[in-house]
């Protein structure tokens, strides 16, 4: 079956175990970013250098008991924010919501996500392809919530080499992939220029997942 309708959007099956919901979020658009805002104020974005000595073309930040860093000794989740000392700011509860919505609407029941990273994407940022790998257990699926300016993701398979497919995600737009897709690569074209009358020039995503 290609594509699905429920009462809230179309849903594309991208690969068994990952669907693009589309625009689920718009409900909820301005409280996600007004929520952003405030998670930022407590945890500022901050560019992440990887162990390899680059520095990440994305803007990053988190909130949830765990919380994803990258710097020059590993890829990991810390409890606290490494730039303050103290914990990331709280899990919201739109946030859990929409994880919890989205994830059962893709078949995965009962997803209480612990780590919330906020990706901040300017024109010209991108994420290349890779696997989320950090988590203690692959059992739990990943909600992928994108807002502002669009862009294009790349999805394939557990294996590098599989062929990636391309889908355009759009305000509102959420991925979910697990269970045979838990470990697909998948990556985050260059920004281009573009304006989004609630993000100006920028691209927001959330990625939701159970860390710890
Ligand atoms: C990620 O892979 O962590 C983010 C994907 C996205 O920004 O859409
Ligand atoms: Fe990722």
């Amino acid at each position: 079956m290609q594509s699905l309708f429920d009462t809230d959007g179309e849903i594309e099956a991208l690969a068994p175990g990952a669907v693009l919901l589309r625009g689920r979020a718009l409900g909820v658009d301005a409280e996600l970013l007004a929520t952003i805002e405030a998670v930022a104020q407590a945890a500022p974005f901050r560019r992440m250098v990887t162990p390899g000595g680059f520095e990440m073309s994305v803007a990053m930040t988190n909130c949830g008991a765990a919380g994803w860093i990258t710097d020059r000794k590993s890829y990991r989740y810390t409890a606290a924010d490494p730039g303050s000392g103290k914990p990331w700011p709280a899990m919201p509860a739109v946030f859990l919501s929409l994880a919890r919505d989205a994830a059962t609407a893709a078949g995965f029941e009962g997803f209480v996500p612990d780590a919330c990273l906020i990706n901040r994407y300017e024109t010209g940022a991108r994420l290349s392809p890779h696997q989320d790998r950090d988590e203690a257990s692959y059992d739990h699926p990943i909600v992928s919530v994108s807002l502002g300016v669009p862009a294009t993701f790349q999805f394939g398979g557990p294996r590098r080499s599989d062929p990636m497919k391309k889908a355009a995600l759009r305000h509102g737009d959420v991925v979910v992939w697990g269970g045979p897709s838990r470990l697909a690569h998948h990556g985050v074209l260059a920004l281009k220029s573009g304006e989004h009358p609630l993000t100006g020039r920028c691209r927001f995503n959330l990625t939701l997942r159970k860390a710890f």
